[in-house]
């Protein structure tokens, strides 16, 4: 009864201050913006109507390096920000990007998005989306800057370890329930870098003219799905399309994603990445971030009032040169943020650095490696008998949590794959280290200290030498080594120079292998490698970025604690010719990049023209066999309203428990446009005992058979289809024909 009555005073007097001009109202007790049993747009509408224009622009810019300002009068917060896609950024100072050095900023580090996209498991992506929004959310974070889902059109990317592969399907049915986890805590999940950022070289000003097939068939689907997924925000891309920056692009931002896409949240730049005031005012753009910066470095101390959405776009205000209803628009969107997150009063607490927190990202990791080679079973370890493991490689004991760009993180404790070993083995075998290569020595980035010291005195001569000894005299050789996280490696800013492993590593690994041919190679990496040598190791892993946990995880595999079940989210090539890009020297070179290749990227490129891949994208082996019978459909033809039921049998033919992703993909037989041979549409990960037997379905609707065409949109063409069903995309165990009337 009294809470009626207070509610209803409040109403009363916040109806009467209304009348009496609602600008000169201020935070009132029981005010509808106030309320959170109020729906959010009513909240929105009613806090909009109470700002000044001075206030309503103050929304759009920073305010400091991950902030910007709120309604300080009406008791709005502002909004804060935090990379990133793998774990959540140490706190900086107020203009800085090195980190503040505080000591409660410790974080989980999740893996690389790479090993997510590898786990080919819905259900990792809504574990991992959960658990760094929970971090968040502690870290009382609104807006988690990432994740990113940018198309692996080469393998020199040097982001390419952040985002989810070369295929669009498994981009966006992977990165929805990311965004689910994140958003469910009250977080924002910021996906980026939309769109068309596939280098890092030219970063800031490249220009890249792209068809509309590829550009909707290939670039865009990570992010359709993730706006129909529901993400609350959107990062702007650094480059240029068709001549405009993506942070203010019309078509990309107006047209596209606000317009056929509906988008309702908030579009936000990437830091450095706005250039113009009127087009950041009338091309979609919501939120400026980071301005006078190149996205790492040369942080300018400029007064955030010079911002292109900040004093100018006042002024272009005040002379009516710009429209209020586009900046309402915008602050509407800023407020629906600010009340989907930190207003947000049903959000749970959030958590850091927990226990469950380590479990999930040694279980995505588990999950998210790829045994690529296997012969004779040298894996899983036997250590019954066994007297020395050697372990030699860099990538043993380097951190890589710290380092790479943006996505660097300061973790707690980094599990090394070195100390992994060494922990589950205890003194079952003597663990001998041999270093064999030098990498990168540096031990810190923005200020963050990996406290190691890698220096190393040896020549690259004697490296070898010593690591040769070694493994002569050793039961089983892990060589552990791939790429890292310093420039021109998997680094943000910095394209890969060679498609090779560096350091030498492959005249290492020839000699690993002369010396001891029980070798497994265990490669740390976000890219895939030329592998020279593939012929001569028996057994090799892409262990990816694993985090936190990665020794842990990367034990579990090679002892056999869990078996693995992994597939590549991307193609690993035999030479970087076979990449469509590179063959078509479509690649980074002056202002402008065309994407010549248009929908031939990845697997879809191999297939046309009978390229062999090194391992093809979704391979992926287990320490179990499955076998595929029984395909049938409920129906050979369906109409543009009907769909088809597919069905087959997996079981499981070997001795052990495992997991395997069968794939569906589809090729259109006849079109009026060229099509890939084949596409993938759906997957399902299913969990077999052995000995176990499953039925799996899939279902084909019509939308999985349309094309872009340019001329007429989404198009199905009638005629002749034909499934795959797969355990690779070279790995075909079954087709079958079907048709659409
Ligand atoms: C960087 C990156 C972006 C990151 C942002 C803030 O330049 O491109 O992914 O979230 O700036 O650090």
């Amino acid at each position: 009864m009294i809470g009626t009555i207070k509610k209803t005073i409040g109403v009363l007097s916040f109806s009467i201050l209304c009348a009496c001009g609602s600008q000169s109202a201020t935070t009132l007790q029981g005010a509808i913006y106030a309320d959170p049993s109020q729906p959010v747009e009513r909240r929105v509408e009613d806090a909009l109507s109470r700002m000044t224009i001075e206030e309503k622009v103050a929304l759009l810019h920073a305010q400091s390096k991950f902030s910007s300002a709120g309604v300080p009068r009406l008791g709005i917060p502002e909004v804060w920000c935090t990379d990133g896609p793998h774990g959540i950024r140490p706190e900086v100072l107020w203009d800085e990007w090195d980190q503040a050095g505080w000591t409660n900023d410790s974080c989980t580090a999740f893996p690389a998005l790479t090993a997510l996209a590898a786990t080919w498991n819905r259900d990792m992506s809504l574990l991992y989306g959960r658990s760094i929004g929970e971090e968040a959310r502690y870290r009382r974070k609104d807006v988690l800057l990432g994740p990113g889902v940018n198309i692996y059109r080469t393998p020199l990317n040097g982001r390419n370890f952040e985002y989810m592969g070369e295929d669009p399907c498994l981009a966006a049915k992977m990165v929805v329930p990311y965004i689910e986890g994140v958003q469910s805590n009250g977080v924002a999940a910021c996906v980026k870098h939309y769109a068309l950022n596939n280098q890092e070289t030219g970063r800031m000003t490249v220009d890249v003219e792209v068809d509309d097939r590829a550009l909707y068939e290939i670039y865009l689907p990570a992010f359709k799905a993730a706006v129909d997924g529901g993400a609350w925000a959107i990062m702007g891309a650094y480059n240029r399309y068709r001549g405009e920056h993506c942070c203010h692009n019309k078509r990309l931002l107006n047209d596209i994603l606000k317009g056929e896409w509906g988008f309702d949240g908030v579009v936000i730049s990437d830091w450095g990445g706005v250039h113009d005031t009127r087009q950041a005012v009338e091309n979609g753009l919501d939120m400026e971030f980071g301005t006078w910066t190149d996205g790492l470095k040369s942080g300018s101390k400029n007064a955030y009032d010079s911002y292109y959405l900040a004093d100018s776009y006042l002024d272009m205000l005040r002379k009516g040169e710009a429209s209020t209803e586009t900046l309402d628009d915008k602050a509407r969107r800023v407020l629906r943020l600010i009340f989907r997150t930190s207003l947000n009063s049903e959000k749970p607490l959030g958590s850091l650095n927990s226990p469950e927190h380590l479990e999930a990202a040694r279980k995505i990791a588990g999950e998210g490696m790829v045994l690529l080679k296997n012969d004779n079973g040298l894996l899983p370890v036997d250590l019954s008998g066994m007297r020395k493991i050697l372990v030699v490689g860099e990538n043993a004991v380097k951190m890589m949590t710290v380092g790479g760009g943006s996505s660097s993180l300061k973790v707690r404790h980094e599990c090394s794959p070195l100390e992994g070993i060494r922990a589950a083995v205890g003194d079952r075998a003597e663990v001998v280290f041999e270093r064999g290569y030098v990498g990168d020595l540096s031990g810190s980035y923005n200020g963050v200290l990996t406290g190691q010291d890698l220096g190393e005195s040896r020549s690259e001569e004697q490296l070898i030498a010593d690591a040769v000894r070694a493994a002569a005299e050793a039961d089983i050789v892990l060589f552990v080594g791939g790429l890292n996280k310093s420039d021109h490696q998997d680094a943000e800013s910095f394209d890969r120079m060679v498609y090779g492993l560096p350091y030498a590593q492959d005249r290492l690994i020839e000699a690993l292998a002369e010396a001891n041919e029980r070798l497994c190679v265990i490669l740390v990496s976000g890219n895939a490698v030329a592998m020279p040598w593939v012929d001569r190791v028996p057994a090799i892993l892409e262990a990816w970025y694993s985090g936190s946990e990665a020794g842990n995880a990367l034990v579990d595999i090679i002892l056999g604690k869990v078996n693995p079940s992994g597939k590549l989210p991307f193609s690993f090539l035999r030479k970087i010719d076979d990449c469509a890009a590179i063959a078509g020297n479509y690649f980074p070179g002056g202002e402008k990049v065309e994407y010549g290749e248009s929908i031939f990227v990845g697997y879809r490129h191999l297939d046309r023209e009978g390229i062999e891949p090194l391992f093809p994208f979704g391979h992926g082996l287990s320490y179990t066999t499955f076998e595929y019978d029984g395909l049938t459909a409920d129906r050979s033809e369906m109409d543009r309203k009907g769909s088809i039921e597919l069905s087959l049998r997996v079981t499981n033919t070997g001795d052990r428990d495992g997991s395997e992703v069968v794939q569906l993909y589809i090729g259109d037989e006849e079109s009026s446009l060229p099509r890939p041979v084949k596409e993938l549409k759906d997957f399902r990960k299913v969990e077999l005992r052995k000995g176990e037997s499953r039925v799996v379905t899939f279902t084909i609707t019509p939308d999985m058979l349309r094309f872009y065409d340019p001329q007429k949109g989404w198009t199905a063409e009638k005629g002749e289809f034909k499934a795959y069903i797969g355990a690779s995309s070279r790995d075909v165990r079954a087709t079958i024909g079907f048709r659409l009337s």
